[in-house]
């Protein structure tokens, strides 16, 4: 029997925005997470290299380790009302008429609150992309010890220390560059939860490595796009040549596992990514960063969503260009009765299906290595 919408996110219509912004952190001054889970540690006696595209992959993660304290200059100032005067946002747009948010409770915006929200939201997307980097460090770390595969545990034991070096980065980048902290957002804590409480190896894969990953490598790029600031930019570029290595090895080793298991399993995947999909998708709302100016987030987001130029922001639907073309790679897209595709059409995204998939990008995004090779 199939599952509803209902079933998978506790919700019948997954645009209802009254629902989605419901969900709120009401445990803002928690420190230790606790989230109970039984998986199987498993040795494995097999110690023959059986997975050439992985073993490649971990020659590669070898070489392109790089060091938070002395591949950057964390002497650079960053100026960040400078910085958001450079770059697009919604303020932006308000000025030049592009948004008209008069009849909502930022009507008398000018300015000034304008480039304040900017900065609280670049603190809010830090904020978050710290809290997601410990996860994907918890994720690889279980991944060491739940996979059957002597070459992806060597993988993802060099994964681990990328993990840890991005919470590094992004940890000092944001307590020593940036004026304020955000706790996790409680989309994404779910998520987290969901995805680290499953036993099976491959829900951490493909929970991880194909969608949180998948949208992060989406989301840093267009960052690393949009920001003139030199640090944050070099940082970017070095964090998105791990995160393409690592949604490589979840695509390379979903992409056997998968070619086992029968439909019942398939669907469960697919279920599994429709909710990570909008899990993620509603995170980007960024109410935290309203309700921190002192607006209901529910007044100006659904006005915006319901007036603004195209309905909803692209930037949302740009964040799913990996996360299509990987699952379509994994057939999870089309398995069954295409329900993945029905549902990703639904949440608009579907057309990035045939965008380059990453199980072989990550070999020309190794910005480390162009860095040495050019020194
Ligand atoms: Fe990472
Ligand atoms: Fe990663």
């Amino acid at each position: 029997m199939s599952s509803s919408t209902a079933d998978i996110i506790g919700r019948e219509d997954p645009n209802d925005l009254d629902a989605i912004l419901g969900i709120t952190n009401t445990d803002v001054d928690e420190i230790i997470h606790d989230v109970n889970a039984s998986v199987d540690t498993l040795f494995t006696w097999n110690y023959e290299r059986s997975r050439p595209a992985l073993s490649k992959l971990y020659e590669k993660a070898k070489t392109s380790q790089w060091n938070v304290t002395t591949d950057l200059d964390w002497s650079i100032d960053v100026d960040q009302e400078k910085e958001v005067s450079n770059t697009p946002g919604i303020g932006m747009a308000v000025e030049a008429g592009l948004i008209d948010l008069s009849q909502t409770p930022v009507a008398h915006w000018g300015k000034k609150e304008w480039t304040n929200f900017e900065i609280e939201s670049s603190n809010w997307s830090l904020s978050q992309f710290l809290h997601g980097e410990q996860g994907a460090l918890l994720c690889t770390a279980r991944i060491v010890e739940t996979v059957p595969w002597i070459d992806a545990k060597y993988y993802a034991a060099t994964q681990v220390m990328d993990e840890a070096r991005h919470v590094e980065v992004f940890g000092r980048y944001l307590y020593e560059k940036m004026s304020s902290q955000y706790p996790i957002n409680a989309h994404l804590r779910m998520l987290l939860d969901d995805i680290v409480s499953d036993s099976r190896w491959d829900i951490t894969y493909l929970g991880m490595q194909i969608m949180v990953e998948g949208l992060a490598l989406a989301a840093f790029g267009f960052m690393h796009m949009l920001t003139q600031e030199p640090l944050l930019k070099k940082l970017l570029r070095y964090v998105m040549s791990d995160e393409a290595r690592h949604v490589a090895f979840g695509v390379l080793s979903l992409q056997e596992y998968y070619q086992g298991l029968n439909q019942d399993e398939i669907k469960e995947r697919q279920e599994f990514a429709f909710e990570a999909a909008l899990r993620m998708r509603d995170r980007f709302l960024q109410q935290e960063v309203w309700e921190r100016q002192g607006v209901n987030p529910l007044e100006v987001i659904k006005f915006m969503r319901e007036n603004g130029p195209q309905g909803a922001d692209p930037f949302q639907y740009m964040l799913f260009s990996k996360i299509v073309p990987n699952c379509k790679k994994l057939g999870l897209l089309d398995a069954g009765d295409g329900w993945l595709r029905e549902r990703f059409t639904e949440i608009g995204v579907i057309q990035f299906e045939d965008w380059v998939d990453t199980g072989e990008e990550y070999e020309s995004l190794d910005e480390v290595a162009k860095d040495r090779a050019a020194s």
